[in-house]
């Protein structure tokens, strides 16, 4: 039997990247998705063509409007009758330092990479706190929610909170039976990153920086959350799980 079968799992940021492979991993494992993205039109070209339209939803959400947020994941859960696991995937970078960093800017992207998390993870924990099914959450870190990195300060300031937030609701939720993990990816290939990667320099530095001496491919980073909604990481909550080919190893 598929290991998620009858389970349904709501994924953000499921239009692109990490997201989306994530999405596919969990349907061929079994598991229904609720795939929601910023870009309703993303997520159509996406998966539109998917044969298999009874485990699948899609749906527009910004995960930064707090009432939309809780109100899709209740429907979903008064829909499906229970909801199986959450992965937080909707993110946006931020380059900037401590010397031009614009209000403006910074609060965008800790709007969506920090406030958004939490209003999930609220709109999750609301909607199945009475559940007694098993029910795990993935938020997604990085190396930045690790360590410092250079002209990156918001994001940084996001990742750092991400990781911190993960660690705190695991004693809140452990008792309700909700395991909460993050995953903490190193670069990995997806359009976020293109940016950078174009350019031949930094994209060999960025190399440098990564032990195995590649970076990531989204699956990898996939493989390791699917696996923490998993019963097979039934004692693991409250860990922040790098998946970046050792770039922080040495820390
Ligand atoms: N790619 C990397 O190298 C890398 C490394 C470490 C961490 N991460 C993190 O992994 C996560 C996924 O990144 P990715 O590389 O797949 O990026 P991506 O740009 O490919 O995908 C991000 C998705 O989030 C969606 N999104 C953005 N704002 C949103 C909002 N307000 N509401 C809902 N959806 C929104 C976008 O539309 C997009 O589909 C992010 O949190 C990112 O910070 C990525």
């Amino acid at each position: 039997m598929a290991r998620f079968e009858g389970d349904w799992i709501v994924v953000t940021g499921a239009a692109s990247g990490i997201g989306a492979a994530v999405v596919r991993r969990l349907l061929s494992d079994g598991a229904s998705v609720l795939a929601c993205d910023l870009s309703q039109d993303a997520l159509g070209s996406l998966y539109g063509e998917l044969p298999d339209e009874k485990r699948l939803e899609t749906a527009r959400l910004d995960v930064t409007n707090h009432a939309a947020a809780l109100e899709m994941v209740a429907s979903a859960r008064a829909r499906h009758g229970a909801l199986r696991g959450l992965v937080n995937c909707a993110g946006i970078a931020g380059v900037a330092n401590i010397m031009d960093v614009e209000p403006d800017a910074y609060r965008k992207v800790m709007g969506v990479n920090l406030d958004g998390t939490i209003n999930m993870c609220q709109a999750f924990v609301r909607a199945v706190k009475d559940d007694k099914n098993h029910r795990a959450i993935v938020n997604i870190s990085s190396g930045a929610g690790l360590m410092g990195v250079a002209n990156r300060l918001p994001y940084v300031a996001a990742k750092f909170g991400v990781s911190g937030i993960t660690k705190s609701m695991s004693p809140e939720l452990g008792p309700l039976g909700i395991r909460v993990n993050a995953v903490a990816p190193g670069v990995t290939r997806t359009p976020f990153m293109e940016y950078v990667l174009k350019d031949p320099a930094a994209a060999a530095r960025i190399i440098a920086a990564h032990p195995i001496g590649r970076i990531g491919e989204p699956e990898e980073i996939a493989n390791v959350i699917v696996f923490l909604l998993t019963d097979d990481a039934s004692f693991m909550t409250g860990a922040v799980v790098s998946v970046d080919g050792g770039q922080t190893a040495c820390l």
